[in-house]
C-alpha cells in the first residue's frame, strides 16, 4: 500500500495563510512520509493570465514553500508544467469523466459561466485528477475547498480501474483539525483567498509586520463584545481564535478565556502572525533564484521518473500503443520495450 502524499499550489497570487494552515504546514509537518509537492502553473492557465507575472509567481511559490519547510532533500518539489506527463493524463482522463460531473463542480459553478470562461476552467477537476493519480497518492493534504476535487479523484481512479484494470492508487483527502478553511478577515463568510477581489482580509505570507497587523487590527468582529469560540454565531472572532490556535498551537475553545475582549485578542492575533511568519519570511529572502531553479530541476527529475511510467501504465491499460505495437519502420528504445513476460 502506498503512503505518498501529495498537494500542489497555484501560482495565481502571492501565497496566502489560508494556504499555509489548510495544506503547506500539514505536508511539512509529514515529510518522513514520501511527499510530493508542486507549483501548479498549469491550473493558473484557467483564468486570464500575464506569463510574466505568471513566471514570477512560480519562482516565488516554489521559493515560499522551500522557506516554510519544504526539504527538497525529502520531499520531491517541482514546477507541474515541467512534467508532460500531467497534460497527457489530464487528456486520457477527460476519456473517463464525464461533462455533467465537470459541470457540477463548486468552484466551475462560482467562477466559470459567461461564455469568455475559459474552457480549462470546466476541465480543471481533471487536471487535479492527473496530478494526484500520476503518482500512487495515498493521501491528499488540502484545506476543505479542494474536498470535492479530490473526492472526484476518488471516482474516476474506481472507474478506470473498474473498466480497465487495477492501474491507480485510490486517494483520500485529509485536513487540518482546525483551520481547515480559514475566512476573509474583512468578510468571514468568505474564504481567505489569495485573488480576493480586496487585499484588506488576506494576510499574505510575505506581508510586512506592519501591515500584517493594520490587517488584523480591522479585521471584522461580531455583535455583543464577549470572546468566544462559535463559528455559527461569531464567524469573525471564531476566525480569528482559529488563526491564534494554529499560530500558538492551542485550541480556540480554550485560547478565547485568555481575552477579556476583542481588543486584546486582536492585539495577541497579530503578534502570532508577525512571530510566526517572521522566520519564513527571513528564510525566503535569503534564497536566490538560482536555489529555487535548482531545486525545482531536482525534483522534476525525480518526479518524472514514476509519472512516465504510470501514463505508460495507463496507455497501455486503455488500449494505446506502447511500444509493443509499434508502427512498422518505429524501433523499440528500452524504455518501450516490452517487459519480459
Ligand atoms: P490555492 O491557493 O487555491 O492554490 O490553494 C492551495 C492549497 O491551499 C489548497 O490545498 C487549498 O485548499 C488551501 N487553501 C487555500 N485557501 C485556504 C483557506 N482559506 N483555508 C484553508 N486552506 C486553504
Ligand atoms: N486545485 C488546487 C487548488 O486550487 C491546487 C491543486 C492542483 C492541487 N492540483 C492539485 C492540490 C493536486 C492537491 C493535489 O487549491
Amino acid at each position: 500500500m502506498s503512503d505518498r502524499r501529495i498537494s500542489g499550489f497555484k501560482p495565481t497570487g502571492p501565497l496566502q495563510l489560508g494556504n499555509y494552515v489548510g495544506a503547506i504546514r500539514p505536508v511539512v509537518e509529514g515529510q518522513d512520509r514520501p511527499t510530493t509537492v508542486f507549483v501548479a502553473d498549469l491550473h493558473a492557465l484557467t483564468v486570464p493570465h500575464d506569463p510574466r507575472r505568471l513566471r514570477e509567481l512560480s519562482l516565488q511559490v516554489a521559493g515560499l514553500l522551500l522557506a516554510a519547510g519544504v526539504d527538497p532533500a525529502r520531499a520531491v518539489l517541482y514546477r507541474q508544467s515541467d512534467l508532460p506527463a500531467h497534460a497527457e493524463l489530464h487528456y486520457l482522463l477527460e476519456c473517463v469523466a464525464s461533462y455533467g460531473e465537470a459541470h457540477r463542480m463548486i468552484q466551475f459553478k462560482e467562477k466559470g459561466g459567461g461564455s469568455g470562461t475559459r474552457l480549462s476552467l470546466l476541465t480543471y477537476p481533471v487536471l487535479m485528477a492527473a496530478d494526484i493519480l500520476l503518482h500512487d497518492i495515498a493521501e491528499v493534504p488540502v484545506g476543505r475547498d479542494q474536498r470535492q476535487h479530490v473526492e472526484l479523484t476518488r471516482d474516476l481512479a474506481l472507474r478506470f480501474n473498474e473498466r480497465h484494470g487495477p492501474v491507480f492508487t485510490v486517494p483520500r483527502a485529509t485536513h487540518p483539525a482546525v483551520a481547515a478553511r480559514l475566512a476573509d478577515l474583512a468578510d468571514p463568510t468568505a474564504k481567505m483567498g489569495k485573488t480576493n477581489t480586496s487585499a484588506n482580509g488576506v494576510l499574505f505570507l510575505l506581508d510586512p509586520p506592519d501591515v500584517l497587523r493594520r490587517k488584523v487590527m480591522r479585521a471584522v468582529t461580531d455583535m455583543g463584545g464577549e470572546v468566544a469560540y462559535d463559528p455559527d454565531t461569531k464567524p469573525g472572532v471564531s476566525n480569528l481564535l482559529e488563526i491564534l490556535a494554529v499560530a500558538t498551537g492551542g485550541d480556540p475553545v480554550r485560547i478565547a478565556r485568555d481575552y477579556p475582549n476583542y481588543g486584546t485578542l486582536k492585539s495577541g492575533v497579530a503578534d502570532a502572525v508577525i512571530a510566526l511568519l517572521e522566520p519564513l519570511q527571513r528564510r525566503y529572502y535569503a534564497l536566490t533564484e538560482d536555489d529555487i531553479e535548482e531545486a525545482l530541476a531536482l525534483g522534476a527529475e525525480r518526479a518524472a521518473e514514476r509519472a512516465d511510467a504510470t501514463v505508460r501504465r495507463v496507455r497501455e491499460a486503455m488500449g494505446l500503443t506502447s511500444g509493443r505495437r509499434a508502427p512498422a519502420g518505429t524501433r523499440a528504445t528500452p524504455e518501450t520495450a516490452p517487459a519480459p513476460r
